[in-house]
């Protein structure tokens, strides 16, 4: 027993001190030229965003067989599933992000980045407008590509309801976490100077969330669990005042589940002292009062913070996409094909995640990463039938039958598309979560404290990086021992 302990501890210190040099040193890169050895072009590939598509496919790909930009405002991955955790400091933000300068230098071939979003994609003369988000170096250029992915996500969607832009926070960015804290402490502070008595006191501490979607859930159930576990040591009286309220248009929240589930969630919400108005449709919101209608009723809502959680809709770039290509008819996102190539665009644009329409594949970060995968191993078969291509011009015989068999034999191997779903999970509070998993072709389901330490390890090996794995453990052991704080 002790021998065994003995290789398993000297195992485990190797393999945590393999992966601490790898995240330390990566492996020198092959600088990008215009053209191979053999005097072939290299051809640009530009991947736009750097998101759970974009990042998948980066990390997946080839790099050294194409000259790789890639374009997005956003200089790092974000971790989405954990975003929910971090308004309130379950999980701090630097634990659930990866430089895109990390990612993009432990690929084989070099890659050239621009902190900048892309303006216009220009399907005909194959260029792409992007324009840099940085006020201080501000620039724009047309960017020539032979294959452009399109991997921008979408933005949170409002329906156009009135005040809605101008007066909630989203969940979606670092930046939107950032203010939801701000405005969560500011809130519980400006009551704390006020009497009991004061109706403005209740306001203050009426915190609302829209959208029952897993967002919007998973953010009220952190929110819950904050003002139980930690407010309420700090701050007593109040934190027995703060009112959580969850507000869902459709019958039932977290729709994708299965009904045992959401059954299990909503009357843990019932016992956590979430109020859960589902058939509740918000209709207007102003500065200190939400209006949502239920049923024949119209119902005022005062609240101080609202977060906003109903799901996406295209970011600009993407419309102004569609509005170029005629087949383009859907307001969801961008139609693809079956081998995620766009509509319409001739086979040079492909598109992933968020920002396509598709049936069947919903906007989820694990469609995103399949896709990403798959559009890798598709461009180092597109990288062979150039090749060929351009060997076939070399000879100065475009039907060169040999070469044409082998470029014919390779476009079949490009098959379409599968996704594998591997199911769901959403974290629900009290330290109690939701599982719908695929297990071949049946569904095992599960709820509570144990399926809560699955969803923790699932998320933790998810993570992009050693780094990310590490920091997330730590804080969840921080948390654990010390509790949250209470500044902003
Ligand atoms: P994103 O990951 O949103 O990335 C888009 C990228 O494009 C970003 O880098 C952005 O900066 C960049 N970009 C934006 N505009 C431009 C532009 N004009 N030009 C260039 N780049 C641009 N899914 C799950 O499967 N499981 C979960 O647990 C889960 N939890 C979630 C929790 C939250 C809070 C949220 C908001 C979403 C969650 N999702 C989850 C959904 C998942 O995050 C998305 O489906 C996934 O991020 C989609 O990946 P994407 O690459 O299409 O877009
Ligand atoms: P969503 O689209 O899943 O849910 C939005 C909810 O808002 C819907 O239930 C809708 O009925 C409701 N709604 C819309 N308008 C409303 C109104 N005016 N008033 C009240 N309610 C209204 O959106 P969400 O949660 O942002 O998720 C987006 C995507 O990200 C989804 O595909 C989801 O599966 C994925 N995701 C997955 C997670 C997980 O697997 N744990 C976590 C978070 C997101």
């Amino acid at each position: 027993l002790l021998k065994v302990s003995l290789y398993s501890g000297l195992l485990g210190t190797g393999y945590l001190s393999y992966q601490l040099y790898k995240e330390k040193h990566p492996a020198p890169q092959t600088p990008q030229s215009a053209t191979f050895v053999n005097g072939s072009p290299r051809k640009t590939l530009v991947i736009l965003g750097t998101g759970w598509g974009s990042i998948s496919l980066l990390k997946n790909l080839d790099t050294s067989l194409y000259n790789v930009i890639v374009v997005s405002p956003r200089n790092y991955f974000l971790f989405t599933p954990l975003l929910p955790s971090t308004p309130v400091g379950t999980i701090e933000l630097k634990s659930i992000v990866e430089p895109v300068r990390s990612i993009a230098r432990r690929v084989p071939g070099e890659v050239h980045y621009y902190e900048a979003e892309a303006l216009d994609i220009d399907p005909e003369n194959k260029t792409v407008k992007i324009k840099s988000v940085n006020k201080e170096h501000e620039y724009q250029l047309d960017l020539k590509f032979d294959y452009l992915v399109n991997g921008v996500g979408a933005q949170p969607t409002t329906f156009g309801i009135p005040g809605v832009f101008e007066n909630a926070s989203f969940l979606k960015e670092i930046s939107d976490a950032q203010e939801i804290r701000m405005k969560i402490m500011t809130s519980v502070e400006k009551a704390a100077s006020l009497p009991p008595t004061d109706p403005e006191r209740e306001r203050l501490l009426s915190f609302v969330v829209v959208g029952g979607g897993p967002t919007g859930v998973e953010f009220a159930a952190e929110l819950r669990d904050y003002v139980d576990q930690d407010l309420s040591k700090w701050m007593p009286g109040l934190s027995s005042e703060i009112k959580v309220t969850l507000v869902e248009a459709l019958p039932n929240i977290l729709n994708m589940f299965d009904k045992s589930l959401v059954d299990y969630a909503e009357q843990l919400f019932k016992q956590d002292r979430i109020d859960l108005r589902i058939k509740t449709m918000v209709k207007n919101v102003t500065k200190t009062t939400i209006t949502a209608k239920c049923g024949d009723e119209n119902e005022d809502i005062p609240y101080s913070v609202l977060v906003w959680a109903t799901g996406n809709a295209p970011r600009e770039v993407s419309k102004n996409l569609m509005q170029k290509l005629e087949v383009q008819d859907s307001r969801r996102g961008l139609l693809i094909d079956d081998k995620l190539q766009l509509l319409g665009a001739q086979g040079s644009i492909f598109a992933v995640g968020d920002c396509t329409f598709y049936p069947g594949l919903f906007p989820t970060a694990q469609v995103a990463h399949q896709e990403g995968e798959y559009l890798a191993s598709v461009f180092k078969k597109l990288y062979k039938i150039d090749q060929l291509k351009w060997q076939a011009a070399q000879k100065n015989d475009a039907d060169d039958s040999k070469i044409q068999n082998r470029i014919s034999k390779i476009q079949a191997q490009i098959v379409p598309f599968k996704y594998h779903h591997m199911g769901a999970l959403a974290y629900i509070g009290s330290d109690k979560a939701i599982a719908d998993l695929a297990v071949g072709d049946s569904m095992y389901r599960s709820a509570g404290s144990f399926t809560f330490l699955f969803w923790k390890s699932a998320y933790l090996a998810m993570c992009m990086s050693f780094r990310n794995r590490v920091l997330v453990a730590m804080d969840w052991a921080k948390v654990y021992f010390l509790g949250r704080d209470s500044s902003v």
